[in-house]
């Protein structure tokens, strides 16, 4: 059965049952706790957490998820994929164990014909969490499965979580045995490769806390109903039903295996060594491509780093198995095509996938050259030291710096007889995860844990009225002080403020939050910023002017009409930039991110190359006529489908509920999906002035740009800067590029005098430098530091020169210089010289070990660069050391 149909078969089967289907969110979900979706329940965790009313009881989804976890094991096992489909039904308070039992066991034993997938029931065995009878005794007296199939197990395998603080509950999971060829006897509990989990079914009834790991967390309570939440993974099923041996030979990635046979000339099948990196060719190519897909682009941290870092173990895999040129694009080609079926979407987007992945494959396949350079120099250093380690701050540089994975640089350790230090290397990387990790907890709310603000966001959910109004009266429900819920708070305090309504736009798509005041007969503040929790409450940072506030108490909120006025323009003209830019850049060109705040605007998307000036001045320019048009500016309430159907373009990684919210400038021009707060008329936004266009790391592009009259003060400075010029130049401003022109010519002319002048001294010293000659056995050397900032050309020259005075003896000239932190070296030799067996190739290495550098040629000439001029007299010295070793032997 092909993988397509299992899912279809799933669906159908929970959409029979009165299940609601619910698309997959993207990967990457906007949750501060996860880099990735990594589990069908992860969209629907307010609904678990009580957060939000969910529109449905029941719901069914087949949700793309990432785990990069077990990335090593890809391609080992014959189960762990990086990419994969999570098929699941939940219930919110709805059916509970029975049900989610009962509805599990009829799908995977239904036969074919009645829409199941036709499993032998004599098969499976189940597990489940060591206390809970209930489960097992619906296992066996409702279901029928024989005690003897029934194990019990505990907390880190049959108790759910997402790992990090959320829903959490016990769980039941579902296994195929797969056969005495696959291992020992004994079900799951004996042997996990042999028995195969294919489904999980989890009593979502808990929240757990912080902690580490599956089995250390704290339970903070209860959900406030008893949940189901179920995942089955649709390549494992695919693999049995499909008689396969592993998740890498489906329908859906055999292909790639088949196409990376091509591409290297290996076979696969041949070596487990092999194997493995075809496995992981296939398995990560799939990955690469669906987070692609849903915006990401590599980059050096966070989900960038995990793209980037399955990329480059897909080149590296590929050269290990012989490829010699690029394969990226050839690869991807073939999961485009196993995946389109499920993922249409990957049409549309196809051009921006292949060209990101393709731009990652040249970039990296520079850098393996770099660094296998760097390898080698420490590596020779490394030798020449006597130690045959490589350390695990080089193998961390070459990780960070060039990307090398580090079993990459392993492998080439081994190769050249070393080892790594790898346990440096792990703290060197464990510091760098601790650094990202703390990173990541300095949330907006100024501390991680939300239980404190949960009874509001159960029963207080704040209105917004600032759409219509800049004022509003409220009364305080609740205060906040440094994470603790107070009754009072005076002044001098910074207390998040928690009213029953605000007129104060909370931070949200790129919007930056409203300021202003708030105030009543006892007490002044100024509102600093405002976040929402849960979605629904607005939490207002004020800082205490005056007098207290207190619980209970009236207030009024005023928020700043400047800012909001400046705000609006911003947000508007980000909206007209973005259009603008998919007229002249097309669709590929997607947005990745935006900030609007008070007369300036931010605008981040994918795309793979540098703006032209010319197209940069097309943006400008349609932008700008939209203001002159004043288009009306309408929002509309819709449902997602519709909003979709209409065109209006939505952002990579929001979960957008089903009912939305459109804004549209001038109909077509613009129509995007967004909870920001807008103009009335395009007008309004004033004139837009772009400041510039920037690379804000691979493949993702920044335009900037004023709006308003932050536009008008940005204009006026340039071109005072521009009188400031012509005054300095004495010429009117249109002459002022031919002016600069000329002056940087002559400029160029005078600094080509001044060399040659130079050279022509440095000439006339030659036969000093010569007479100043040191004699190591017959051979007369002219070894030397010249004075700084003569280039390596110059060198050779003067180099050459000091030969020819040197005649027929036997003799070496050797001249290096630091030209502004640059070692440039040259060394010649006479034919006398190199028949006693010197060569100038041989003394430049010698000399560039010293000077941080490299150098080669031939034994009559040779030359090379440095880095260190600290060295110059170490090389010079190694240089006569060499002469006289050779001399003596
Ligand atoms: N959340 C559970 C899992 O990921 C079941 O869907 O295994």
């Amino acid at each position: 059965m092909q993988t397509h149909e299992i899912r279809q078969r799933f669906i159908k089967h929970f959409t029979n049952l009165g299940h609601a289907e619910v698309p997959s969110a993207s990967l990457i979900l906007n949750d501060p706790n996860l880099l990735f979706v990594n589990a069908g329940m992860v969209p629907f965790k307010p609904y678990f957490l009580g957060q939000q009313n969910p529109p449905y009881d029941t719901a069914t989804s087949i949700q793309k998820c990432v785990r990069t976890l077990d990335i090593e094991e890809v391609g080992i096992t014959t189960r762990h994929n990086t990419f994969f489909q999570m098929a699941g039904n939940f219930s919110f308070g709805d059916y509970f164990k029975e049900g989610a039992i009962r509805n599990a066991w009829a799908l995977l034993t239904n036969s074919v014909e009645d829409g199941g997938f036709g499993f032998d029931p004599e098969l499976l065995w189940v597990t489940v969490f060591q206390d809970d009878d209930e489960a097992a005794e619906i296992w066996e007296k409702e279901i029928g499965v024989p005690k003897e199939r029934i194990q019990r197990l505990g907390m880190a395998d049959n108790y759910w979580s997402m790992g990090v603080p959320g829903p959490c509950g016990p769980c039941s999971e579902i296994y195929y045995d797969r056969g005495p060829e696959h291992g020992a006897e004994g079900g799951p509990i004996a042997d996990d490769n042999r028995y195969l989990e294919i489904w999980n079914l989890v009593f979502m009834g808990y929240e757990r806390g912080e902690g580490i790991g599956k089995d250390n967390f704290e339970i903070l309570g209860q959900l406030p109903k008893k949940n189901i939440d179920t995942g089955m993974g649709v390549e494992r099923v695919a693999c049995l039903l499909q008689g396969v041996e592993n998740v890498y030979e489906t329908d859906l990635l055999r292909p790639v295996i088949e196409e990376a046979e091509k591409l290297t000339g290996a076979t696969y099948g041949k070596t487990q060594q092999d194997d493995v990196r075809f496995r992981v060719i296939a398995d990560h190519c799939r990955t690469g491509l669906m987070l692609i897909l849903d915006g990401v682009t590599p980059g050096n941290e966070g989900r960038g780093y995990i793209l980037r870092r399955l990329l480059r173990r897909i080149i590296r895999s590929a050269r290990l198995l012989g490829a010699t040129g690029e394969t990226m694009a050839d690869l991807m080609e073939t999961v485009r095509q196993t995946m389109t079926p499920s993922y249409p979407e990957i049409e549309q987007n196809w051009e921006r996938i292949r060209s990101v992945a393709v731009g990652e494959e040249k970039a990296f396949l520079k850098t393996l050259e770099s660094g296998s350079q760097l390898f080698e120099n420490f590596a020779e250093q490394a030798k020449a030291a006597g130690s045959n380690e490589v350390s695990g701050e080089v193998a961390f540089a070459l990780h960070d710096t060039h990307g090398f994975p580090i079993d990459l640089t392993m492998e080439m350790a081994a190769e050249s007889g070393l080892t790594v230090d790898s346990a440096g290397f792990h703290s060197h990387m464990a510091e760098q995860k601790a650094r990202a990790k703390a990173d990541n907890q300095a949330k907006k709310l100024g501390h991680t844990d939300e239980t404190v603000y949960r009874p509001f966001v159960d029963n207080h959910p704040t209105l917004f009225t600032g759409f219509e109004n800049l004022e509003d009266e409220g009364t305080v429900l609740g205060l906040v002080v440094d994470g603790v819920l107070v009754e009072r708070a005076g002044e001098g305090d910074q207390v998040q403020v928690i009213l029953d309504r605000t007129p104060f736009y909370a931070e949200a798509g790129g919007q930056m939050a409203d300021r202003g005041e708030m105030s009543n007969g006892s007490f002044a503040g100024a509102v600093e910023d405002v976040q929402k929790v849960g979605k629904k409450v607005w939490l207002h940072a004020v800082r205490i002017t005056g007098g207290e506030i207190a619980v209970g108490q009236k207030v009024n909120s005023q928020v700043s009409r400047a800012w909001r006025h400046q705000a609006r323009q911003a947000h508007s003209g980000t909206h007209l930039i973005h259009a603008a830019l998919r007229q002249v850049l097309g669709p590929t060109a997607v947005q990745a991110g935006s900030l609007n705040k008070p007369g300036y605007l931010r605008f981040d998307f994918n795309f793979g190359e540098q703006l032209s000036e010319s197209q940069l001045r097309d943006i400008e320019q349609i932008a700008n006529g939209a203001v002159d048009t004043d288009y009306e500016v309408h929002t509309i309430e819709t449902t997602l489908e519709e909003a979709k159907k209409m065109g209006a373009m939505a952002l990579f990684g929001e979960n957008y509920g089903s009912q939305v919210r459109v804004v549209e400038i001038g109909g077509p021009f613009s129509m995007e999906l967004c909870g920001g707060i807008h103009v009335e008329h395009s007008s309004q936004v004033g004139p837009i002035a772009i400041l510039g266009e920037s690379s804000v790391g691979s493949g993702t592009r920044r335009i900037e740009a004023y709006t308003g009259m932050d536009s008008l003060n940005f204009l006026s400075r340039e071109k005072n800067l521009v009188s400031g010029l012509a005054t300095s130049l004495k010429a009117p401003s249109e002459e002022i590029p031919d002016r600069i022109d000329a002056l940087t010519a002559k400029l160029k002319a005078a600094e080509k005098q001044v060399q040659q002048l130079r050279n022509q001294q440095l000439l006339s010293r030659v036969g000093e430098l010569v007479s100043a000659a040191e004699h190591i056995g017959d051979i007369t050397v002219v070894a030397q530091e010249l004075p700084a900032g003569v280039g390596v050309g110059d060198l050779r020259t003067i180099a050459l020169d000091a030969k020819a005075r040197l005649g027929s003896e036997p003799a070496v000239v050797l001249f290096a210089s630091n030209d502004e932190g640059k070692v440039p070296f040259v060394a010649t030799l006479t034919d006398a010289a190199i028949e006693l067996g010197l060569k100038a190739g041989d003394l430049v290495k010698e000399f560039g070990a010293k000077v941080g550098g490299r150098g080669g040629g031939k034994p009559q000439l040779a030359q090379g660069s440095g880095s260190e001029p600290a060295g110059i007299i170490a090389g010079l010295e190694a240089v006569n050391s060499a002469i006289t070793a050779a001399v003596q032997g």
